[in-house]
C-alpha cells in the first residue's frame, strides 16, 4: 500500500499544482531534490572534478540501482542523457543492408518512427508495422506472420506517449527469442510506473527516461543491453570512455554497456537519478502500479460521467495515463485553461504517433497522467473544473 500523505509531504510541488503531467515530467521527490543540490553545491565548493571523486559510490549507487529496478546486472547499464539518445545508440548500431526489414507497432513513437525512416532513405530498409487487435494493442498473430528472413528487428513502444495502452511487451519477447531476432523495448513510459524485468520480458536492449515515471531529474536517461548482445553491438560512435586508445592505430571498445556512454556527464543528475530508482523501489513498483492503475481506471469512470467528453484509451490493459477529446473545446485550449488554473496535463498531438492518430482521425488528445501521489479529491477537482470550462 502507498502511504499518499507520505508521498506528498516528500513532494513539494503537490502544494503548489494539481499535477496530472506524470507522463510528461513528474514531480520529483524532497530526496531526488537534496541529492541533485547537493552535488551541486559540492561542485561550487570542491570544483566539479573533486566534487566526482568524492561523490564516486554515490555516482556508481544508479548502476546498482537500476540494476535491482530492471532485474540485470550493473554492467548492462548505460547513463543517458534520455530515453531518445538510449534508444538511438542500439537502433545506429546496426550496421543495416537493403532490404532489411524492421518490424514495429502503430503506437511508435515519433522520433523512433524518424529513425526508421532515416535509414530507409539512407540504406533502404523497410519498416513494417503490425496492426493492432481487436483491444487496440498490436496483434501477436500479424507479429508472428510478418517476422520472416530479412527481419533484422523488433522495435515496439510498451506505453505509447499517447494513450493507457500498454502493449504485450512480454509477449513480443517471447516471439523474438523463438525467432531469434534482436528485440528493442522503448519503455519510456512504463519504467517507473510498472514492474518490468527485462529477463521476463526478454528484450535484449530497452530505453528509460529519468523525468517521467521515476520521478528523477530531467535530462537523464538509461539503457539496459544484454551483456551477450553488448559485445556484437558497434555503437554510432565512440570516445575514451566508451573506448581506450590502446596504441597509435588501435582502440578497445568497453566491455560493458558503458561503450554507449560518453565520457563527460550531469554527475548531479546521474547521482539524483540514483536516488529516484531507490525511492521508488522502496515504495515497491507492484504497489505504485497498483495505486496507478486504481487511480487512472477512477479518472476513466468520472469522465465517462462528463457527457462532452470522448474517452481515447485503448488496451485491454490501461496504466496511468489518460486521454481525451471534448466537444466543443480543443485539447490545446483545455490544457492552457487548466494550467491558468494551476492544473497539468499535456496535449499529444498526432505528430507524436502519427500511425496511430492519424488512424484514428485525432489531430490532438488531452493527456492526464496520473501518478501514486495523486488522489480521488484532486480527481474530484479536475472533473469540476473541467465541466466548468464546458459552460463559459
Ligand atoms: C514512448 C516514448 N518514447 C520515447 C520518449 C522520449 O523520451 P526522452 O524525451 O527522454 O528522450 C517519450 C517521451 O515522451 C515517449 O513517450
Amino acid at each position: 500500500m502507498i502511504n499518499v500523505h507520505k508521498a506528498r509531504q516528500e513532494t513539494p510541488g503537490c502544494q503548489h499544482v494539481l499535477h496530472f503531467n506524470n507522463a510528461g515530467a513528474a514531480l520529483m521527490p524532497q530526496p531526488v531534490i537534496e541529492a541533485v543540490q547537493a552535488h551541486f553545491q559540492l561542485e561550487v565548493e570542491r570544483g566539479g572534478y573533486e566534487a566526482a571523486a568524492l561523490a564516486e559510490p554515490r555516482i556508481q549507487h544508479f548502476y546498482h540501482a537500476a540494476s535491482q529496478l530492471l532485474h540485470c546486472q550493473p554492467s548492462e547499464i548505460a547513463f543517458m542523457e534520455n530515453a531518445t539518445r538510449a534508444w538511438e545508440m542500439i537502433f545506429y548500431s546496426f550496421d543495416f543492408q537493403p532490404g532489411d526489414k524492421i518490424i514495429t507497432a502503430v503506437a511508435e513513437y515519433a522520433s523512433n518512427y524518424i529513425a526508421f525512416l532515416h535509414m530507409a532513405k539512407k540504406r533502404g530498409i523497410q519498416i513494417e508495422v503490425i496492426s493492432n487487435d481487436e483491444y487496440g494493442q498490436l496483434s501477436l498473430d500479424a507479429l508472428k506472420k510478418q517476422i520472416d528472413a530479412r527481419t533484422k528487428l523488433i522495435a515496439i513502444t510498451h506505453v505509447p506517449t499517447q494513450g493507457g495502452l500498454v502493449n504485450p511487451a512480454q509477449a513480443v519477447g517471447q516471439i523474438a527469442r523463438e525467432a531469434g531476432i534482436f528485440y528493442l523495448l522503448d519503455a519510456t513510459q512504463s519504467v517507473g510506473q510498472m514492474p518490468i524485468d527485462v529477463q521476463e520480458i526478454g528484450c535484449d536492449a530497452l530505453c528509460a527516461t529519468g523525468r517521467k515515471y521515476l520521478r528523477g531529474p530531467r535530462g537523464t536517461g538509461f539503457l539496459y543491453v544484454n551483456q551477450k548482445q553488448i559485445e556484437k553491438l558497434d555503437p554510432p560512435f565512440l570516445d575514451l570512455h566508451a573506448a581506450k586508445w590502446i596504441s597509435q592505430n588501435d582502440y578497445r571498445m568497453h566491455p560493458h554497456a558503458q561503450r554507449f556512454e560518453t565520457w563527460e556527464t550531469n554527475y548531479a543528475n546521474k547521482i539524483g537519478l540514483g536516488v529516484a530508482i531507490e525511492y521508488a523501489l522502496s515504495w515497491g513498483l507492484d504497489n505504485i502500479w497498483q495505486r496507478i492503475s486504481t487511480l487512472a481506471q477512477h479518472f476513466r469512470t468520472q469522465l465517462a460521467e462528463l457527457p462532452e467528453v470522448t474517452l481515447q484509451d485503448l488496451g485491454k490493459e490501461k496504466c496511468g495515463i489518460v486521454t481525451f477529446n471534448a466537444k466543443g473545446l480543443t485539447a490545446e485550449d483545455i490544457c492552457l485553461k487548466l494550467r491558468a488554473q494551476s492544473i497539468n496535463v499535456s496535449v499529444s498531438l498526432a505528430e507524436y504517433a502519427r500511425s496511430d492518430m492519424e488512424a484514428r482521425g485525432l489531430p490532438s488528445l488531452v493527456r492526464a497522467s496520473v501518478h501514486y501521489f495523486n488522489t480521488e479529491e484532486e480527481i474530484k477537482r479536475f472533473c469540476d473544473v473541467l465541466e466548468q470550462l464546458f459552460k463559459n
